[in-house]
């Protein structure tokens, strides 16, 4: 996707379409609204004078200017409050502008920087955000659709109009950025909305190894099935037994070309698809298991946008553990007790709670690397659905500060986390007769359970894990995530990582 940043005032710019943001409550237009509605002829001013379009946020108008302004539209965008500006508004605003281009067939859109003058944003974070929101709402899935392809109708190129000569340095800077952490989300997106009929372990797996790249200092590792047997992983040969696909456990590390001070592990589950096995899913809504993998996805996101960031100073390592949940002849049967890469036995009391039991070999590998923090990504429980909806990933951790980090870096990105506690009164429920733990509990408190049987598999590092079963999908559309994959978690470790080193030390 092409993004250029152009220098020509705003209002001498031709183009098929202009975005301008609007504040709740403007009376008197300035900056590029000014300018654009002078050479215009006034048309925003009155239009704003009519009262229908107050600037609240989410609200979007089309208008079509005459005199000297040389856009043929445009596009105006609610800001909200001004003083409620935050990166998250200007990608939600960026998102209805290409949401309206769209249904308009607009191919290229030029818009102004929303935020950075009266909004307080600096140049670079309000590209950055600007950038991510008008590729992500860009985005559709339609490698599968043979006909009416431009139903989407995506736009084509970006321009970003900035014409002080002294900020555009940063806000290219800041599109860069944009468009690589946009870019690992649309990777991650595509992996969760192609069908596990097509995207089975060792397709994914095929999929990580294109992201091998020397240059970029990442390299990627899969261990088929006789590797896996090596090191003793009973729980993910386990979950494998029941399908025809084989097993892949995906290495991936980034190593900046400067000296590392810190090295971060990501855990992603990847199941590519969860019928249950034996303990069956319903069948109503379970074609969406497909998306059982978008924690592995996210990690997968994440090395794509690395390749592009080389941050400095920091070595990650992903770790994907990948298999289908199929209830097949060979398949795990409830009673059935597993052991893990530690020698820790599992009773298996329900084969639809397969994700912990993948995440529970991959855990305990993660210690080989040596972290600073590892950072699990799980569509692991409904329950988190019912606690939290779509609007919070569910975090849970042993380690207060890392939890903090975490937090704040989904505040930044917009996908916001929410804690649940460990206390220790819910091992109880996980207490089994026959093994040293069972893989499933009680109805209530589901996630927390979760969390609670991969806590025996941490050994020697700070850890957090994030459910995010609740917000992987969306039903609908939202302002800069069509209906489908929403590649969430991407962003959120992408700044993570980026502002590792910034942060107060990790390290107890
Ligand atoms: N993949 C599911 C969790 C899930 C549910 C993700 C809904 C997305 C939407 C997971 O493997 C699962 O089946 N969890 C069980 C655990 C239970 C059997 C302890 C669940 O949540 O019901
Ligand atoms: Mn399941
Ligand atoms: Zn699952």
């Amino acid at each position: 996707m092409n993004v250029t940043i152009r220098g020509e005032a705003v209002e001498r710019l031709a183009t098929e379409a202009l975005v301008l943001g609007i504040f709740e409550g403007t009376r008197r237009l300035s900056g590029a609204a000014r300018a654009v509605d002078r050479a215009a002829g006034g048309v925003i001013a009155a239009f704003l004078d009519r009262g229908d379009f107050t600037g609240k946020k989410d609200q979007v108008a089309v208008l079509y200017p005459r005199g000297r302004a040389r856009a043929k539209r445009v596009i105006l965008v609610g800001l909200g409050p001004e003083k409620e500006l935050t990166p998250e508004r200007v990608r939600q605003a960026a998102g209805r502008a290409v949401g309206k281009a769209r249904e308009l067939g607009v191919k290229e859109l030029a818009t102004v920087l929303h935020g950075a003058g009266k909004g307080g944003l600096d140049p670079e974070e309000a590209a950055h955000a600007l950038v991510e929101g008008l590729l992500l709402a860009n985005y559709s899935y339609d490698r599968y659709r043979t006909r009416n392809k431009d139903k989407n109708r995506p736009v084509r190129g970006f321009a970003i109009v900035e014409a002080d000569e002294d900020k555009q340095a940063a806000v290219k800077r800041g599109a860069q950025r944009g468009r690589a952490h946009a870019e690992g989300v649309a990777f991650a997106r595509d992996l969760c909305n192609a069908p596990s009929l097509d995207m089975t372990p060792s397709a994914v797996a095929e999929e990580a190894l294109a992201l091998h790249s020397e240059d970029a200092g990442v390299k990627v590792t899969v261990l088929d099935e006789p590797e896996i047997k090596k090191l003793k992983m009973g729980a993910l040969l386990g979950v494998a037994k029941g399908s025809a696909q084989k097993p892949r456990f995906l290495v991936l590390e980034y190593q900046s070309a400067d000296q590392p001070k810190a090295s971060l592990c990501l855990v992603g589950k990847g199941i590519t698809f969860d019928t249950g096995g034996i303990s069956l899913k319903p069948a109503d809504g379970m074609e969406k298991m497909k998306y059982d993998m978008s924690g592995g996805a996210a990690v997968l996101g994440v090395f794509h946008a690395l390749r592009r960031l080389r941050p400095p100073a920091v070595r990650v390592v992903g770790l994907v553990p990948l298999t289908e949940n199929m209830p097949g002849g060979n398949a795990i049967k409830p009673g059935d007790i597993l052991t893990a890469a530690n020698g820790m036995t599992i009773e298996v009391v329900n084969t639809d709670a397969e994700g912990r039991l993948i995440l529970a070999d991959a855990l305990v590998h993660a210690r080989r690397f040596k972290p600073d923090a590892v950072v699990d990504l799980a569509t692991l429980t409904g329950a988190v659905v019912i606690a939290l909806g779509s609007h919070a990933i569910g975090a849970l951790g042993s380690d207060a500060k890392l939890l903090a980090r975490v937090r704040e870096s989904g505040e930044r990105s917009g996908e916001r986390t929410w804690e649940l506690p460990m206390w220790p009164e819910y091992a109880d429920l996980l207490k089994s007769d026959v093994a040293d733990i069972k893989n499933a509990g009680i109805r209530e408190a589901g996630t927390i359970q979760g969390a609670m049987f991969l806590a025996p598999f941490i050994e020697g590092f700070p850890w957090v894990h994030l459910d995010i079963a609740g917000t992987a999908w969306n039903d609908k559309d939202k302002p800069y995530a069509p209906k489908g994959s929403v590649g969430v978690g991407v962003r959120m470790l992408l700044d993570l990582i980026e502002n590792w080193n910034a942060g107060p030390g990790i390290k107890a």
